[in-house]
């Protein structure tokens, strides 16, 4: 049966990769509708090749879910863009292809609940988190999440990293994807955002994730469960792999792809990630264990904070700085609502453009 497929976010990396999927199986997804922000001529130009509506604009990504029904929604905006889409697909009965982790970040408690109750799945599109959910296909109780990192373009670099510019954190060494993200990998505050979506996606303690600096980008991740066995994900870097898999699974489909020559690589090296060069995951661990709203704080001052340094308002290093002053500062509101989600959201914004 034709998969009816809505994608939100459709002109950026992940959008432009799933596309590809799409249009190399064309009796297996229809796309009905794609969202974009404000790249008008491609967004209008995919929507024309693949039959589908557009939709433009801040709101699009609301708009495309409830004028259109879908099997699934891809959600593959940037940062809190995303939340509220993605809750209306839920609602609506849409699985849901989830690339937008700040999603999870934000509101992994209610939206997990939400698509439990509504009777849905929440396919991970990230490629670690579709290596973990790859190798828990066979079952068997989980002891340990292990997520790799490829440590970003300065994992080497001199300890000092406040002069670092735009330039410098958006070239990623492994993978070409949208700036938010690039950012975030440089300082590895995705890395700590995806322990938060693990976490959620897989039900499992935060304690019970671990981060582990991969250089090569070939393991995806690891799981190991209570016998002692780790299973994990290999493939070359490249996302069509596991924005694939989040639409065809339970199945996999044949695609032409860069397979691995192991004997090529050689080697695949792993390490500690340096806590001092990489202060986000410690702040990741701060807001997980302050509890309460303090995730939508965390990922409402990284939103605020790259976007700022992307405009060259702020330095580098002050991304970090700004997470942590909004951490300290923030008024503990008890996460038991979306509303308390968006009021811990609305507080960030606020505080930080006073
Ligand atoms: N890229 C990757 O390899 C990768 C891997 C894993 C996870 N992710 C996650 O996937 C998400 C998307 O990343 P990306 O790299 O694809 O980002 P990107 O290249 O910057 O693309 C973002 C897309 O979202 C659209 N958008 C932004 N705000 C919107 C809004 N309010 N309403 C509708 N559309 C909006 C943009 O439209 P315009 O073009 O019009 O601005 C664009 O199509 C992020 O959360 C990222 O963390 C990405």
């Amino acid at each position: 049966m034709t998969k009816k497929i809505i994608i939100l976010g459709a002109t950026g990396s992940i959008g432009e990769s799933a596309i590809d999927v799409v249009l190399s199986h064309p009796d297996e997804f229809k796309v009905v509708a794609l969202a974009a922000r404000s790249s008008k001529e491609k967004c209008l130009s995919y929507a024309e090749k693949l039959g589908a509506k557009a939709y433009l604009g801040e709101d699009s990504a609301v708009r495309a879910v409830e004028e259109n029904d879908a099997d699934v929604c891809l959600t593959a905006t940037v940062g809190m863009s995303g939340l509220k889409p993605t809750l209306a697909a839920i609602d609506k009965g849409m699985d849901i292809a989830l690339a937008t982790k700040e999603v999870m970040v934000m509101a992994g408690e209610f939206v997990s609940a939400r698509a439990r109750e509504k009777g849905v799945r929440i396919l991970p599109v990230d490629s670690e988190h579709s290596a973990m959910f790859q190798c828990m296909q066979g079952g068997g109780k989980i002891s340990k999440l292990i997520l790799t990192a490829s440590g970003g373009p300065f994992l080497d670099a001199p300890a000092d990293l406040s002069g670092v510019s735009v330039e410098d954190a958006l070239r990623h060494p492994s993978w070409k994807m949208g700036p938010k993200v690039t950012i975030d990998s440089s300082t590895m505050m995705n890395k700590g955002f995806e322990m938060i979506e693990a976490k959620w996606l897989f039900d499992v303690d935060f304690s019970d994730i671990e981060v582990v600096v991969h250089p090569q980008s070939i393991v995806h991740s690891l799981v190991t469960f209570e016998d002692g066995s780790t299973l994990a994900q290999l493939c070359p870097p490249d996302m069509r792999v596991p924005i694939q898999y989040a639409l065809t699974w339970p199945e996999r489909l044949p695609a032409e792809r860069r397979t691995l020559d192991l004997a090529r690589l050689g080697s695949l090296t792993f390490r500690k990630s340096d806590p001092v060069r990489f202060p986000c995951l410690r702040l990741v661990s701060e807001a997980v264990a302050a509890g309460g709203c303090a995730c939508a704080v965390l990922a409402a001052a990284d939103e605020w904070a790259v976007e700022n340094f992307m405009k060259g308002a702020i330095g580098y290093a002050d991304i970090a700085k700004t997470v942590e002053e909004c951490l300290a500062k923030a008024p503990k509101i008890a996460c038991d609502s979306l509303d308390a989600v968006w009021e811990a959201n609305d507080w960030t914004w606020k505080h930080l453009s006073r």
